[in-house]
């Protein structure tokens, strides 16, 4: 195979991010829709990308894309697909798939129709006529919208916000790829302190350890098509020690987290282990309405409780206000609140400078930004 087509995936609303990820790693020319990025690529840099983007969902190798308004035009079209390229003969395949908006709506037809087209496909190549399928695993998905058809094969297996550091967890952590953007969002730089007052199980402090310390989120973790044929190892190899080599060992950022709940926060001590950068963050079992804001011109960057997902609403409410009044306080300071309660803003005490609607799970949040004074030039 020579040039390939990829989909980076992302939570709605977190397009600008992942494209400015992929920008950064090098892929300039990308599609964007809602939810997904198409670009360009080569097949060794499937483990580059699984490895270094911390806020994609995944990474979904293109097979084929082309409209079908009928069963047979979706089989002939499927059937024409180099299948036999990447697909071995032992190979472990599974098909999933989604329909909007399309002609083709029974899902459960769809998914039969592409896996009969594929298996016929194969039996051409490999001349047998029965597949035991113990090898490696193969997820291929087709994806209907309004009768455009896209054949993907996943290339992640774990979704990316799968780090592997965050062993335990407290009722409603935020996703790691989520944590990641709300960093990237900010204007948090290693210079700046970041405090995170309700940091749970440490998700946000640890990612922005790991930014400062440009630790790749995917280097502790395995990926499917690390057993693919099609990917030399030696790719997956030279990512690794790329990425290895890249960490900042001498980057020393000062983050603050900090919890009512001790529970939390002897997980979160945890994590940051497993991650390796407890040693950067200061940890501290404290009720929010004792924090005390130690240097100017920091960052706070946290998802508090919501009332729906957890915690009491008086005290969410109170939480807010208390917030807003240390905060509001020193004008040096900046503030991002992920919450889904649409009375944040009154109850801080003030409107955001920028309001973003993304989605954590399926809850529907907003991301409050508040800019505090720039710190003076160095
Ligand atoms: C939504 S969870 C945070 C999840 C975290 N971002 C993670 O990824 O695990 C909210 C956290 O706020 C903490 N919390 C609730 N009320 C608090 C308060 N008054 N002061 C400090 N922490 C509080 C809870 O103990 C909980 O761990």
């Amino acid at each position: 195979m020579e040039k390939i087509n990829l989909i980076a995936t992302s939570t709605f609303g977190l397009e600008a991010v992942v494209k400015r990820e992929l920008k950064n790693l090098g892929f300039e020319k990308q599609t964007v829709l809602d939810g997904s990025i198409e670009f360009e690529a080569d097949l060794t840099d499937i483990p580059k990308l699984n490895i270094n983007l911390r806020s994609a969902d995944r990474i979904l190798l293109v097979m084929g894309k082309f409209k079908a308004y009928s069963f047979e035009q979706l089989f002939d079209r499927t059937n024409q697909l180099p299948w036999g390229d990447v697909l071995p003969i032992d190979a472990n395949f599974t098909v999933t798939g989604k329909s909007i908006k399309s002609t083709l709506y029974s899902v459960p037809d769809c998914q039969s129709i592409v896996e009969k087209a594929i298996v016929e496909k194969l039996k051409k190549k490999y001349k047998i006529n029965w597949f035991e399928k113990t090898g490696a695993v193969y997820k291929v998905q087709v994806a209907i919208l309004k009768d455009e058809v896209t054949l993907t094969i996943d290339t992640s297996g774990a979704a990316l916000h799968k780090r592997g550091y965050r062993e335990s967890q407290v009722i409603a952590p935020v996703k790691e790829t989520m944590a990641a953007a709300m960093i990237d969002l900010s204007y948090w730089n290693k210079d700046r302190l970041l405090l995170d007052p309700c940091c749970g199980s440490g998700t946000i402090p640890i990612e922005a350890a790991m930014i400062a310390k440009n630790i790749a989120p995917g280097l502790d973790r395995k990926f499917v098509s690390e057993d693919w044929d099609i990917i030399d190892t030696q790719a997956w190899k030279n990512a690794r020690k790329e990425a290895f080599s890249a960490i900042k060992t001498d980057i020393v950022p000062k983050i603050q987290a900090s919890d009512i709940d001790p529970h939390a926060i002897e997980i979160a001590r945890q994590n940051a282990e497993n991650a390796g950068v407890d040693d950067v963050i200061e940890f501290n079992v404290r009720p929010f309405n004792k924090v005390k804001l130690t240097e100017k011109y920091g960052v706070c960057i946290s998802n508090p409780p919501y009332a729906e997902r957890m915690g009491v609403l008086d005290e969410v409410e109170q939480l807010y206000r208390d917030m807003g009044k240390l905060f509001c306080a020193d004008k040096t300071w900046s503030v991002y609140i992920i919450t889904s309660h649409e009375g944040f803003e009154k109850l801080y005490g003030r409107r955001a400078d920028k309001k973003r609607k993304l989605f954590n799970g399926n809850v529907k949040i907003d991301y409050y930004q508040y800019f505090g004074e720039r710190p003076p030039k160095k």
